[in-house]
């Protein structure tokens, strides 16, 4: 499997000036597709993949948002419910844009179903050639998310990263009933930023790779969620209890 990394590199920073990086909302995606990139670089490193290997995956975490540019100008929203499905969207542009010479074959193949499929609920039956480099877009991104909307709370910025989701609302009824049944949240139940967060930690028990179950674990970002809910309301309490149960159970 082959991966031209810095050509694939050139040609992202290139299509992403195609669009208007002076518009916040846009240079977030730019900086975010960055961010999950050196994130995916440290996951192969911790994995030890081969350097063929770790080109494809990386490059598969800096192409991983190549719909979202479109996506913004087209519909100036990042929800995908109310416009399209931006790793469907990645996935057509880069059939349509993508050059051939960048990648052999299987390399192009393991790249755009990465892209593809890094943002779906969950991963469908894979070729076990493509599923690795799928999980490792996925984990980087999940990452990187936790790290970006952190930080962006900590700033006070986060309103602007996250404009669906009020600040000091509730939770909400459907997301909690939603999160208790099924362990998983969806967005169209979520309003609230503590609803977004409930989602957020519901992510971590469909991260892969046990590298980035540590890393997640040592950066202190689940503790600072879980800080974040309220802690006189005895049934967040108890769903909160039983979803960080689970992580233990994952890394013991
Ligand atoms: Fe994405």
């Amino acid at each position: 499997m082959f991966a031209d990394y810095d050509g694939i590199r050139d040609w992202f920073v290139r299509y992403a000036h195609t669009f208007d990086l002076s518009v916040p909302m846009i240079q977030m995606k730019y900086g975010h597709s960055f961010d999950v990139m050196k994130v995916g670089e440290k996951l192969a490193g911790a994995l030890a993949w081969s350097p063929a290997d770790a080109a494809v995956g990386v490059s598969a975490c800096l192409l991983h948002d190549t719909g979202r540019f479109s996506q913004y100008r087209d519909f100036g929203t990042y929800y995908d419910g109310s416009s399209v499905d931006h790793g469907e969207r990645g996935y057509e542009i880069l059939s349509a844009e993508f050059p051939r010479a960048l990648t052999d074959d299987e390399g192009r193949e393991a790249l755009f179903q990465a892209v593809r499929w890094h943002n779906k609920k969950t991963l469908p039956e894979l070729e076990v050639r493509v599923a690795p480099f799928c999980r490792l877009t996925r984990d980087g991104d999940k990452l990187d998310v936790f790290a970006l909307v952190d930080r962006r709370i900590r700033e006070g910025t986060v309103g602007d990263l996250l404009p669906r989701h009020m600040p000091d609302a509730p939770l909400s009824e459907a997301l909690l009933d939603e999160v208790e049944r099924t362990w998983s949240g969806t967005y169209k139940n979520a309003s609230s930023l503590r609803d977004f967060l409930l989602i957020q930690l519901t992510w971590v028990l469909d991260i892969n790779f046990a590298p980035a179950l540590r890393m997640l674990e040592d950066s202190g970002v689940l503790q600072r969620i879980r800080s974040r809910f309220p802690k006189d309301d005895a049934r967040v309490q108890a769903l909160l209890t039983a979803l960080f149960a689970r992580f233990a159970e994952m890394t013991a």
